[in-house]
Parts: structure tokens; C-alpha cells; sequence
């Protein structure tokens, strides 16, 4: 899990006097994976402690980052890691944090001794701190790699489905598994690869790799996709589904036809009766005032839209007809 200072520093906070000392922490994920050969990032944060002088809080100034393997507290010489005032140590350990909240770790080319749990820790100008806890990497070689179906046969129906899923050691929460159909790559990435509707294309020899180059495959799994009916069956469900929605969507719509019709009528209904009732407290008014209903005829005519016609057009439709 990673986490940014802040996160931490209101965790911290909220944690209140549960927090041994809530002025400093270091966080990082419990455990960490990584295929031999290929390179460990481990996410790692940090807050700083603070020096209260007087009214305020001053942080401290960090003046030295460690990074120990098998060490409950890094104290130097760190033989194995990192150590920002001894740059001498294994170079394969690069330090990608900073001074003020992140202390990301990274690993180059991890070899199988690489395992063990890591340690962060920080000086300051008013002393040293170690995240006690660590952080547990594990190399695999990847040759523990298998791959596990949902299906007990290997010959499967045209139709059909199947979930293959890539197991190991490791887990997988920071990798990228790689499948291959006979050896050529699949888009497919994440520890479960999942084929449905299959087709005799999908028969093939099914292999998945930890290491993004592809080296060190799992033992195949070979899946037979059988002939017949199979297809007809997925084709019909894909058909059903399909009939299934335009049927739903059918009823939607004469629903909302309905609706807008009986609304529809409401307001014809209201408005008419409005319309009746204008005509009667107008008719005097409009008798005689020949240029106005001769103008507003115009008017009507030329505008020849099918909306409904407002109360202006029917009293003057009506006078007209008179
Ligand atoms: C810490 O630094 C690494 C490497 O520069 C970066 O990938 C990561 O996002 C940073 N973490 C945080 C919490 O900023
Ligand atoms: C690392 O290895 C130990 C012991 O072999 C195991 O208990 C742990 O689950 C492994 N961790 C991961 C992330 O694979
Ligand atoms: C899959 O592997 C088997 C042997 O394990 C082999 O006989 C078969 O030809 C392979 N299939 C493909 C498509 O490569």
C-alpha cells in the first residue's frame, strides 16, 4: 500500500496516543515479490520528527538514509543495502526517495540472496530513526510457476469456457504475469486469464511467465477446444442477449410513448378550456379590431409550423372562420 505523508501524517494524527511516537513513522508494504533477475521497486514514506523549540515545530533535517537487509535497526556499516554516506555498498541498491517523505528503494538485477526483510532508516540532525518493521522481499526464480484451470478436462466444448490462472510462491500484487498460446504472446496481463466463447483458435498450448521477457514459463497447459454444437450455443446466447435488451428497450419506450401521450392530452385538455375561456372574455374585444385579425392572419398563415396553435392563433383562427 502506498502512502503519501500526508495520508500518514493525518492517520497519525487521528491515531493519536495508540502511536508509539505519532512524530515520525516509515511505511511500507508487508511483503514485496520479484522474479530473479529482474528489478525490485519497493514503495517506501516516511515523516519526519519534530523538534519543538518554543512556540513552533521544526522538522527536522534528514542528513542520512539507510537501507539495511536482516538488520533490526541499520546501524552502520550497512554491507548489504544502501547507505547514502557510503556509496561504496552494493550499487545494484539505488535510492529513488528523497530527504523530506519518500524512501522508495530500488533493486537492480535481484539475485535469489537478495531475499529478506529490509529496513529504512533515517538520520537527523537530532538523531536516528528505523522503520522496525520492514519490509519482506522475496526473489523466486519463477520456476515454481504453474498454471491452474477452472476446468478439470483439457478438452473443453466450442462455446465454452475457461479460467487459467498462473500460480506461484509469489504473490502477485505487484506483477505483471505474461501468457503465451504456443509460445506467442497473449494481450492478456494479471494473474487469471480468462477465455470464453472459445473457438478452435483457442486450442493451443498455454504457457505464463513472471518475467516480462518470457524466460522461465510455467509447464503448458493444453486446452482442446471440441467441435459442435458448442458454437451454436454461444452464438444463441449472444442472440438472446440481444433479443433480451431490444424486448426491454421496446417496453421502455411505448412506457415513455404512453406517458408523453396521457401528458400530453392533460395539457391539450387545460389549455383549451383556458383557450374557451379567453375567447369569451375576448370575443368583444377582437369584434371590430378588423387590422389586427387581419395582420394576425397573416402572421398565422405564414407560419405554418404543425405546433399546436398558441391562444392568440385559436381566438384569431376562430374569428377568421366566423
Ligand atoms: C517516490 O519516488 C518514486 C521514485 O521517484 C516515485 O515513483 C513515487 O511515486 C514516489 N512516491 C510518492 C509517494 O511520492
Ligand atoms: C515470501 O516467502 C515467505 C516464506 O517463503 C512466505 O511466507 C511469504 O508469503 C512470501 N511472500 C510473498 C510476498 O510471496
Ligand atoms: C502442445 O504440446 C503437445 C505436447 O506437450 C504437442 O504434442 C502439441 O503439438 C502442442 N500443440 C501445439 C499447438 O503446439
Amino acid at each position: 500500500m502506498k502512502m503519501n505523508p500526508w495520508t500518514l501524517s493525518v492517520l497519525l494524527l487521528l491515531a493519536g496516543p495508540l502511536g508509539a511516537d505519532p512524530d515520525w513513522h516509515v511505511e511500507y508494504p508487508d511483503s514485496f515479490c520479484v522474479v530473479e533477475g529482474s528489478t525490485a521497486t519497493i514503495p517506501c514514506s516516511f515523516t519526519h520528527p519534530k523538534v519543538h523549540q518554543g512556540t513552533g515545530a521544526v522538522v527536522e533535517r534528514v542528513e542520512r538514509v539507510i537501507w539495511c537487509h536482516s538488520a533490526e535497526y541499520c546501524i552502520p556499516p550497512v554491507f548489504f543495502g544502501y547507505d547514502s554516506s557510503n556509496l561504496r555498498a552494493d550499487s545494484r541498491f539505488q535510492y529513488l526517495g528523497d530527504l523530506v517523505g519518500n524512501c522508495t528503494l530500488k533493486i537492480i538485477k535481484t539475485v535469489k540472496r537478495d531475499t529478506g526483510t529490509y529496513r529504512f532508516r533515517f538520520v537527523t540532525n537530532g538523531g536516528g530513526y528505523t522503520g522496525t518493521k520492514g519490509v519482506r522481499v522475496n526473489v523466486t526464480d519463477g520456476e515454481d510457476v504453474k498454471i491452474r484451470s477452472s476446468v478439470a478436462d483439457n478438452v473443453v466444448k466450442e462455446g465454452g469456457q475457461v479460467t487459467l490462472t498462473c500460480t506461484s510462491a509469489c504473490s502477485f500484487h505487484q506483477l505483471d504475469v505474461n501468457w503465451y498460446r504456443n509460445g506467442h504472446t497473449l494481450s492478456e496481463t494479471g494473474p487469471a486469464l480468462h477465455l470464453s466463447c472459445l473457438t478452435n483458435d483457442d486450442t493451443g498450448n498455454y504457457t505464463c511467465s513472471l518475467d516480462p521477457s518470457g524466460q522461465k514459463p510455467s509447464a503448458p497447459w493444453s486446452l482442446l477446444v471440441g467441435e459442435d454444437e458448442g458454437r451454436h450455443k454461444c452464438d444463441s446466447d449472444w442472440r438472446l442477449t440481444v433479443s433480451v435488451v431490444s424486448v426491454l428497450l421496446a417496453v421502455f419506450l411505448l412506457l415513455l410513448a404512453g406517458l408523453v401521450f396521457t401528458k400530453r392530452r392533460q395539457a391539450q385538455k387545460k389549455s383549451s378550456d383556458v383557450i374557451q375561456k379567453q375567447e369569451v372574455d375576448c370575443k368583444q374585444e377582437a369584434v371590430g379590431a378588423s387590422e389586427e385579425v387581419s395582420y394576425s392572419t397573416i402572421h398565422f398563415k405564414r407560419n405554418t409550423s404543425r405546433s399546436a396553435p398558441g391562444p392568440e392563433h385559436e381566438i384569431v383562427y376562430s374569428e377568421v372562420v366566423r
